[in-house]
Formats: structure tokens, C-alpha cells, sequence
């Protein structure tokens, strides 16, 4: 007896739904793909101060620890960048274009488009930035504009008490900012000449030195999606989150 009324609470307390605010898509609509782009956009906004049912942290602002990129012999940016405190500002804020979901093959693929994207970090960085030698630490901002990333997800099904749930195994991102503006201070610890002449000349190169540490980024953006995504995949049914 006592094993059942534990069993039926286990199953009570595992079932979460999305908030009622959200918008969902049948399936059955003729735009499912961009319906699902628009209401994941706006679930997002919807989501800046978290949802402690769904596990979704705060995204405005995004916080993570840490953060490392190691250095690239071959590249212009041979860094060893370490963030720590980092802050994401803007992340709940995009729409979502060219959306095609094939729920049988399980794959996703979009852009989404955010008007600005700003990480607010301490920094610390050693090795090579262009032609200069660097050792600093201090305070980093790096922010992008009309940022438009190309997402292509392959996710998977399992069940879980009789209910179907959906997965993202693996998230590819492309990502291309329109503009893309960084601020060390202190390159140069001790010289703030220096440090502003750096930091000027790696804003001038900011293309070139985006294209050096853009992997490094997209690999730590799928992390932190395919986190949050999987959060949510993992806790409501794929029948309450795509309508028949
Ligand atoms: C970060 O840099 C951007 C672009 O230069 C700027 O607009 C923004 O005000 C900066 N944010 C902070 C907190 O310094």
C-alpha cells in the first residue's frame, strides 16, 4: 500500500507542464515549422527571468562560471582566454526564420536572429593576439549585432511512463554577426596606453580576430542550448509541446 501511494506521487511529481501563457502548433498546420519558430521565440522571452518547474535558469542576464578557450597555434589568435563571472545579456531576444522540423526523422533547422547579443566577463588571457604578445586580465565586454545563427539539430525519442519525449543530441550552430565589438581592459596590465592601442586595433580587426574564437564560441553556445533545451524536452511530453 504505502509503496503505491509512492509510486503514484513519484509519477505526480514528474509530470510538468509547459507554462499556460505559451503558445503551441498543431502539427497538422500547413506553417508548423515557422509556428514553432515564432512560439519558441516568444516561449524564450517569456522564460528571461527562468522557470524553476521547466530547470530553466535566469537568461536575462545568462550567468555561467567559467568559461575557457584554449589557444590555436595556427590562428591570428593564439589565446588562452579564461572568462570567469560571465554574463550573457540579450539571449531571450530573437525571432527565428526558415524553421523546418521533420518530427519523423527528428531533425530541426533554423535561423535565429538577435538583434544584440553582449557577454559581460572578467577575463584573463595570455599568448598572441595579432602581432602582439598579451598577458592580461581585467574586465571584458564583447558584444555582437543583427547576430544570425544557423542551427541544425539532430534530436531523438524515448519514453518515460508510457509518455514520448524528444531529445536534441546534437546541435551545429554557424554563427554571423553583423557586427562584433570587444573590450579588454588591460591587455597591457601597468601600460593603459598600450591597452587602449590594443584594444582599438583588435576592434579594427574585429572580423579576423571573431573568425579565430568563433568556433571556440559556438562550441560553448550549443553546450548552453542544448542544456536549456533539454531541460524542458526532458520534463513535458512531446504531445503537450506539439499539438495533433
Ligand atoms: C559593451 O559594448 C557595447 C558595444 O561597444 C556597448 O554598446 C555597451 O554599452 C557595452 N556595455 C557595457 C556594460 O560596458
Amino acid at each position: 500500500m504505502f509503496r503505491l501511494i509512492l509510486l503514484c506521487c513519484l509519477v505526480v511529481a514528474n509530470a510538468v507542464h509547459l507554462p499556460e501563457n505559451f503558445k503551441l502548433c498543431s502539427k497538422k498546420d500547413p506553417d508548423f515549422g515557422n509556428c514553432v519558430g515564432t512560439n519558441m521565440m516568444d516561449a524564450l522571452s517569456k522564460l528571461k527571468d527562468g522557470n524553476k518547474n521547466l530547470g530553466v535558469p535566469s537568461l536575462e542576464p545568462f550567468s555561467i562560471d567559467r568559461m575557457e578557450i584554449p589557444g590555436n597555434e595556427a590562428a591570428s589568435v593564439n589565446l588562452n582566454q579564461n572568462y570567469k563571472s560571465v554574463k550573457f545579456y540579450g539571449m531571450s531576444q530573437g525571432i527565428a526564420k526558415n524553421v523546418k522540423i521533420d518530427l519523423e526523422n527528428c531533425h530541426w533547422s533554423f535561423n535565429a536572429i538577435s538583434p544584440k547579443i553582449q557577454m559581460l566577463s572578467e577575463y584573463e588571457m595570455k599568448g598572441k593576439l595579432l602581432v602582439f604578445p598579451i598577458n592580461g586580465f581585467g574586465k571584458s565586454n564583447t558584444t555582437m549585432t543583427d547576430l544570425d545563427v544557423r542551427y541544425e539539430i539532430d534530436c531523438s525519442y524515448n519514453e518515460k511512463n508510457g509518455k514520448k519525449y524528444m531529445k536534441f543530441d546534437k546541435i551545429k550552430m554557424n554563427m554571423k554577426p553583423g557586427k562584433v565589438y570587444f573590450n579588454f581592459e588591460n591587455l597591457f596590465p601597468g601600460n593603459a596606453q598600450m591597452s587602449a592601442t590594443l584594444d582599438k586595433t583588435v576592434n579594427e580587426n574585429s572580423e579576423v580576430v571573431f573568425n579565430d574564437v568563433k568556433s571556440a564560441f559556438e562550441e560553448v553556445f550549443s553546450q548552453i542550448w542544448n542544456n536549456l533545451a533539454n531541460s524542458v524536452l526532458s520534463k513535458v511530453p512531446i504531445d503537450e509541446i506539439f499539438l495533433n
